[in-house]
């Protein structure tokens, strides 16, 4: 084996760069941004906008109102944008109820999997509506809820997830309550529900089938209600996506149960507009052309490694074929193999896409692998660094 391992490494010497007519940079042309230094995210408002945009029209044809999923995206920076286009935040923890109420303002929705004693004081002082995960800490907290509307999780058994992990409806799901018969006691106590079991799903015929299901679950309940929130997960701002069919459904839907509907959107809010920028640090040759970058995968876009997807690069085209790894010493460390224009050296610049949606909310320490930085193209062009991680940080973030 170890022979074999050895026979297949092949020495590579780095190829000098030749002449001057060659970019510095294979990717960056802009030289506000050749200037920044590597790794860092960089939102770009104008594509943030053009998600908002859809928001907000489904807001107005539709009557639902629409709150930013905090665990999908919390970097507040630009919430001074999204505030304009979204009613509020909605969260999965003490801590991003907070960071809704301080930084994006609007309506607080207040949802975990399990509040603890000793945070729900807290969670209530933030919150506009509290939202319970079982009818079991329904009964033990809703009494602290004082003045603020109660709504309690159903989950109708049924989902679009082609992840079992992140499947709300797979087998002993502890996400919502399932069983009708268990909330109808608690009826007159109830503002409002909220149901989340729809992923990634682009298909408009699979939502409205996910949701009829739930209608015919749950329906009776949601009469007795105010508000329904039918939570993230529906991809209506990607590209062709039927959005006259969308509203006219949700319009439908909050009309048949009287109710005000929410939605939750986290990755249909921020999807494309963000790339993590790094630079090639070194080239190495195994059968195949490896490059490594001042980045991990591990560590800034840990969700490619869960979910075992490949990232987004851009350009992805060409004869130039080489596998991007991580710097970090994890083996698998791949942000995926794309081809390029021209050849890669060391010293290039790469732009790896779609950097947002449950990336920047769980980017860590690993390795002490220099934390990306943070940042926003404006609307006008400008580039504003908004961030950037020391190694106080790092050390900081233990002790
Ligand atoms: C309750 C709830 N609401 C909203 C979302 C946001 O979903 P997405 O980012 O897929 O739109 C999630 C994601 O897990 C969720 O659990």
């Amino acid at each position: 084996m170890l022979s074999f391992r050895l026979a297949a490494l092949q020495i590579w010497t780095p190829a000098p760069y030749i002449g001057t007519t060659r970019p510095a940079h294979l990717n960056v042309t802009d030289p506000e941004l050749s200037s920044l230094a590597t790794p860092y995210y960089l939102i770009d408002k104008e594509k943030l906008l053009r998600n908002l945009e859809i928001i907000d029209r489904v807001r107005r044809q539709s009557g639902a109102k629409a709150l930013l999923a905090l665990k999908c995206f919390a970097t507040w920076s630009v919430f001074d944008l999204m505030r304009d286009y979204m009613d509020g935040t909605t969260s999965s923890s003490l801590f991003e109820v907070r960071l809704g109420r301080r930084h994006f303002g609007g309506e607080t929705h207040a949802y975990s999997v399990a509040w603890s004693d000793t945070e729900i004081d807290e969670v209530v002082g933030h919150a506009d509506k509290i939202i319970f995960n079982s009818v079991s800490q329904f009964e033990r907290f809703a009494g602290k809820a004082g003045a603020i509307p109660r709504g309690l999780r159903l989950n109708p058994g049924v989902s679009v997830s082609g992840f079992d992990l992140a499947d709300p409806a797979r087998p002993f799901s502890r996400l919502g309550e399932w069983d009708p018969a268990r909330v109808e006691p608690l009826l007159d106590r109830i503002d409002g529900f909220m149901v989340h079991n729809q992923c990634e799903n682009r298909d408009f015929d699979l939502f409205d089938k996910v949701l009829a299901e739930t209608e015919r679950r749950f329906g009776h309940l949601f009469a007795e209600v105010s508000w329904v929130s039918l939570g993230g997960g529906i991809h209506f701002t990607g590209e062709g996506y039927p959005l006259d069919a969308f509203c006219a459904r949700l319009k439908q839907f909050a009309e048949r149960h009287g109710v005000q509907v929410y939605l939750e959107p986290g990755e249909a809010a921020v999807t494309n507009s963000t790339s993590l920028e790094v630079t090639v640090l070194d080239r190495l040759s195994n059968r195949k052309e490896l490059l490594i970058v001042d980045s991990s995968v591990e560590a800034h876009m840990l969700d490619l490694l869960i979910y075992r997807e490949s990232a987004k690069m851009q350009p992805d085209e060409g004869p130039w074929r080489y596998l991007v790894c991580g710097k970090s010493c994890l083996a698998g460390d791949i942000f995926g193999e794309f081809s390029f224009p021209a050849e890669v050296r060391i010293g290039d610049r790469l732009s790896i896409q779609d950097a947002a949606g449950y990336t920047m909310v769980k980017k860590n320490w690993f390795n002490g692998v220099q934390m990306p930085s943070i940042a926003i193209r404006e609307l006008d062009g400008t580039v504003r660094l908004v961030r950037r991680f020391t190694f106080e940080d790092y050390e900081s973030s233990l002790s």
